[in-house]
């Protein structure tokens, strides 16, 4: 299974900006250990990243044909972009959405997701592990061993 490591706004900036939130990790340090983990589960992760709208839509359209599945961070874009929701709407693959923090345990404006609703799920505080749980939820939807569909009363 190939998947796409998409990252959005400020994400870049990993171990630099606000440590005490997102962790001390670099953002290619972070990206190093999630493909390692993705290798061990039998994924094969490719990174990406944009600070702009429209290079995450561009990204994500690119995906289509080339990726089994997405690992969104789509950082602040998150609760704001109607854009990206369409986008991950329009590219049918399944997108899990996470997040280093707890968004729903921060400011008030981070509890919204515009983009939860058309994403296959959402992993949230977890750290760097929110990726590596993107990873195997997506692993997991390709085996059937996630989602309703696996529940018999
Ligand atoms: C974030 C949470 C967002 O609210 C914030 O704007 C980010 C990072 C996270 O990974 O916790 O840029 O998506």
């Amino acid at each position: 299974m190939k998947i796409l490591v998409l990252n959005g706004p400020n994400l870049n900036l990993l171990g630099l900006r606000e440590p005490g939130v997102y962790g001390e990790e670099r953002y290619e340090d972070v990206c190093r250990f999630v493909e390692r983990k993705a290798g061990e589960m039998g994924a094969q992760a490719a990174f990406a990243q944009s600070n702009s709208e429209g290079g995450l839509i561009d990204l994500l359209h690119g995906a289509m044909g080339v990726y089994d599945g997405v690992v969104l961070n789509a950082g602040a874009y998150t609760h704001t972009s109607y854009a990206i929701r369409d986008a991950i709407a329009a590219v049918r693959l399944p997108v899990v959405e996470v997040h280093l923090s707890n968004i729903h345990a921060r400011d008030e404006f981070r509890h919204t997701s515009v983009i939860a609703p058309v994403c296959t799920g959402q992993i949230s505080g977890f750290g760097k592990m929110s990726y590596v749980l993107g990873v195997a939820a997506l692993l997991g939807l390709q085996k059937g061993t996630g989602g309703e569909d696996e529940h018999h009363g």
